[in-house]
């Protein structure tokens, strides 16, 4: 079978997932929808050279009514996504939701719940699973061949004030946050999955010097993870050198990770360049990882909320993606460390994982 797939948004990242479509045999874009009709048709005519073609919609909801698709994929701002996820949960359309989830904890579960009681498979666009050098990290970290792993630092440097960032995501109210809701979300993601725990509290500090909108532009947070192992997570949005890195420190070694550059391994001495297992492009896997969940008939992993296992699963391992829990675990660590800022304290995160 293959699976028919309206895009909800036509901004920058819908084109990545547009562009999996193209080449993907177990799915194909049928509709796309932006507000922006020039946005959603130019995207229309540039991947729906195919035999039926892609259709092109100014208001999501007639789409999904009129096209019935079997998924959804939502690119729409953060404050969208709640909204979005529901309708087309709601007309029992599979959904892939990119991150981070929703603006906030109660939104996350008012999703799952809505997918469990629908009985439609959600998942979130959590793309750290998927990268090449993330995957290969993730390998070596399990093989343990490095020893203990004792702590991980990461860091990224990207302009976030540059003119053509849309607007809204300068917007607390329509974002949810600045560079650590965005991009810290995904060093949150990485970090907890790499290191195989949830977070247990956080301590951060942010900065608001980017002169537009209401967000953070800096942030710098300890993490101390549930498993013991601390990390940290810094953010800047300032001009300077764009860097996105994370070192993992073991005992017997470390790994330097360059996400989608490079990754570097350390047995004491020099790093050198770690050979990267082959593998389909991140937002093709992605996209198989919901298939697999609809085929396997689960909703996402949704112990989070009713405090048992998805029933349809015989065990969370099998579950195919990020489990919910997971990503509604990203938002709370985001918006702890939000909270850390203004009280100046050390704030424990309640909505872990198992
Ligand atoms: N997984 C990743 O690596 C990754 C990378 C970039 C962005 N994202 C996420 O993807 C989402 C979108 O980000 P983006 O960079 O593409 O943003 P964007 O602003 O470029 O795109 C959003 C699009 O939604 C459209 N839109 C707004 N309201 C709408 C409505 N009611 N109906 C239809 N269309 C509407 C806008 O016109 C715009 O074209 C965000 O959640 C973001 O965090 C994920």
């Amino acid at each position: 079978m293959t699976y028919r797939v309206a895009v909800i948004g036509g901004g920058a990242i819908a084109e990545d997932h547009l562009i999996a479509l193209a080449g993907m045999e177990q799915a194909a874009a049928v509709a796309v929808a932006d507000l922006v009709e020039e946005r959603a048709s130019a995207l229309a005519a540039r991947y729906g050279g195919g035999s039926s073609g892609i259709s092109a919609y100014t208001d999501y909801k007639e789409m999904i009514e009129r096209e019935k698709p079997d998924i959804a994929i939502v690119t729409l701002p953060h404050f969208l996504h709640r909204e979005a996820a529901l309708f087309c949960i709601e007309t029992g359309v599979h959904v892939l939701l990119e991150k981070p989830m929703a603006l906030d904890v109660d939104q996350c579960d008012e999703i799952i719940a809505a997918a469990q009681q629908r009985g439609v498979s959600l998942m979130v666009g959590h793309t750290q699973h998927y990268i090449a050098e993330n995957r290969t990290a993730k390998r070596i970290i399990d093989e343990g061949s490095l020893g203990t792993l004792v702590m991980i630092n990461d860091v990224r440097n990207l302009y976030y004030f540059r003119e053509q960032r849309p607007a809204w995501f300068l917007q607390k109210a329509l974002a949810g946050g600045g560079i650590m809701m965005n991009l810290g979300s995904h060093s949150v993601d990485k970090i907890t999955w790499l290191a195989g725990s949830a977070v247990r509290s956080v301590k951060a500090v942010t900065s608001h010097y980017g002169g537009k909108g209401d967000i953070e532009g800096s942030g710098m947070a300890f993490l101390h993870l549930a498993n013991g192992i601390p990390a940290t997570v810094s953010q800047s949005g300032y001009k300077g050198f764009s860097r996105n890195e994370t070192e993992i420190v073991f005992t017997e070694g470390m790994l330097r990770l360059e996400t989608g550059k490079a990754l570097w391994i350390s047995r004491g001495g020099e790093y050198e360049r770690v050979e990267i297992d082959p593998q389909e492009a991140p937002f093709v896997l992605q996209l198989l990882d919901l298939i697999a969940r609809i085929e396997a008939g689960a909703n996402g992993g949704l112990s989070a909320v009713d405090g048992s296992a998805d029933a349809s699963l015989s065990s969370a391992d099998a579950l195919p993606g990020p489990p919910l829990e997971h990503s509604r675990h990203a938002v709370a660590v985001v918006l702890a460390m939000y909270a850390s800022h203004l009280s100046g304290q050390e704030e424990a995160v309640e909505h872990g994982f198992a």
